[in-house]
């Protein structure tokens, strides 16, 4: 029987290998993490993410041929494949801070494994990690490894968190770079044989390592940057009076440009794009390509630009204060079906309104309260460390409540934010909000997700990202 471990049950290692077992009953996997209370989570009912369809397939093979465990030598030691799914954190101190990859967690785990194994492995990278960390990896292994043999693969996860399941069951396809010697080509092999229990050969992917872990940057980038363009877009679209539903869909209908991707918002979030583009940029300065590190750097200002607009929209559209009034915030997550708070939006917009001093009473679905609070008084960068090694948050904001209902939050409030698209924003009912809010009363849409028109007739103020204004609105002073 093939042992598999994992080195990290996060967003990524824990529905992996959670798919890996169900589809491939005759493979042991173990994941594994530092964190207690990360897996006692994933031993329990109660898992550590939301993630639609994950609560099915761990209840189908746990206990049976997935396991979840803090015994991390000793998984390791017994498998035969080792897949490192570790936080690559952005480097706050030091040389590149601010962009550069801190593979500190990466390479304390690459020397366990060279440390506790007594027999030839295959060690995959699955965390994204800069370009040539394989070979770094590589050395680390063989410069601890006792005679052992260690294949270093690169097989990076695509994955979109909410539809994580799915898009394990269908990838688009799967990448696997390796070396190109006899032993590399044979690692590759194995990694393969894996996937093909459910993943048509055509969609198996394989190259070399330096193009597989550039493959991942890559594709976040062009993901991103997708939604800058989108989003670049929506702020002439403003000042124009065209509507950027209208635009996107003219121009998605292009068949070499493509539908999907092209919602504006109120600026992208979660843990991959803007951590992915910072490292392909200080990738592009230490090649000495400082032209192409500033066309990417781009991606990531328009998106910082996006959400201070949205914030200067709020407040300039309310008499240009928003001290002391009360601002219904609804939604937290970085996206809709997940409770991942990494890079949301919503901490910068949050943070923004505070800096006005505004009373913010925020409802998610999914985000706990310590949880926002944590966000809102984290450091930036701070926030990927494994969960017992992040810093203290200094103290909770008292300008904030979290309330566990839409309808209570936005009671008494002046005006109300929509930052992530959950469907149970779409049928609230509209014309009770309005009824026990203050007047005028502002709804500021985010996501593009209400009836204008319909909130209109009742008698709001709407600003929905990149549509038509409101005649309040351009009475207004400009945004910038
Ligand atoms: C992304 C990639 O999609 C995935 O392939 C990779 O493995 C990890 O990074 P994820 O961050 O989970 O996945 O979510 P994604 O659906 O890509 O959304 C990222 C952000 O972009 C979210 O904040 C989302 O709201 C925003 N977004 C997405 C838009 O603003 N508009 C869109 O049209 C699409
Ligand atoms: C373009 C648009 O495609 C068309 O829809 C619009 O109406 C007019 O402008 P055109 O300029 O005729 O059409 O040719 P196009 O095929 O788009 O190529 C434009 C340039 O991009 C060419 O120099 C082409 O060589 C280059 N190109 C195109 C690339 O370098 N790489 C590609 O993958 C595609
Ligand atoms: P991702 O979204 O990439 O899956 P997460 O932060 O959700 O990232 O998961 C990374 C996991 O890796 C965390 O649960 C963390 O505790 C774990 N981890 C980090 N370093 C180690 C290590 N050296 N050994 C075992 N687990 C680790």
């Amino acid at each position: 029987m093939v042992k598999i471990c994992c080195i990290g049950a996060g967003y990524v290692g824990g529905p992996t290998m959670a798919v890996i077992a169900l589809k491939c009953p005759s493979i042991e996997v173990a994941v594994v993490d530092i964190s207690v209370s990360r897996i006692a989570a994933w031993n329990s009912d109660q898992l550590p993410i939301y993630e639609p369809g994950l609560d099915g397939v761990v209840k189908q093979c746990r206990g049976k041929n997935l396991f979840f465990s803090t015994d991390v030598e000793k998984h390791v030691c017994e498998a035969d494949i080792v897949f490192v799914s570790v936080n690559t954190p952005t480097k706050t101190r030091g040389l590149g801070a601010g962009k550069a990859a801190d593979l500190t967690y990466w390479e304390s785990a690459a020397r366990m494994i060279a440390d506790v194994s007594k027999s030839d492995k295959i060690v995959v990278e699955k965390s994204t990690v800069p370009v040539k960390t394989a070979e770094a990896i590589e050395k680390i292994l063989t410069h601890n490894s006792k005679g052992i043999k260690f294949q270093i693969l690169s097989n990076p996860e695509f994955l979109a968190e909410g539809t994580a399941i799915q898009d394990l069951f269908e990838p688009d396809r799967v990448l696997i770079g390796g070396r190109d010697t006899p032993e590399g080509q044979k690692a590759i092999q194995a990694l393969k044989d894996v996937y093909a229990q459910w993943v048509p050969e055509d969609r198996i992917l394989t190259t070399n390592l330096w193009s597989a872990e550039l493959s991942k940057l890559a594709a976040n980038a062009f993901l991103a940057q997708r939604i800058s363009s989108v989003n670049a877009m929506s702020a002439l679209c403003e000042a124009t009076g065209a509507n950027i539903q209208q635009v996107s869909y003219a121009v998605g209908k292009d068949s070499r440009i493509g539908p999907k991707f092209l919602n504006a918002s109120v600026g992208f979030g979660g843990s991959c794009f803007q951590k992915d583009i910072l490292n392909l940029v200080y990738i592009c300065e230490c090649n000495g390509l400082p032209d192409v590190a500033e066309y990417w750097k781009q991606v990531i200002k328009i998106n910082d630009y996006q959400k201070s607009r949205f914030v200067n929209r709020v407040v300039a559209s309310m008499f240009n204060t928003v001290a002391n009034k009360k601002i219904a915030i609804l939604g937290f997550a970085f996206k809709k079906d997940t409770g991942d708070t990494r890079e949301t939006p919503a901490i910068d917009v949050c943070k923004g309104l505070l800096g006005d001093k505004a009373r913010l009473s925020i409802y998610d679905p999914q985000v706990t309260e310590d949880q926002i609070q944590r966000d809102l008084t984290m450091n930036k960068f701070d926030w990927d460390h494994p969960i017992h090694l992040q810093p203290m948050s200094p103290s909770t904001v008292k300008q904030v409540r979290v309330s566990w209902d839409a309808y209570e939050s936005t009671k008494d409030a002046h005006c109300l934010c929509i930052l992530t698209e959950w469907d149970e924003f779409k049928t609230l009912d509209y014309q009770r909000i309005y009824d026990n809010m203050q007047k005028p009363a502002f709804v500021f849409d985010g996501r593009n997700i209400v009836d204008v028109d319909k909130l209109r007739e009742i008698g709001f103020i709407v600003y929905s990202i990149g549509k038509p204004l409101d005649p309040w609105l351009k009475d207004m002073p400009a945004v910038a």
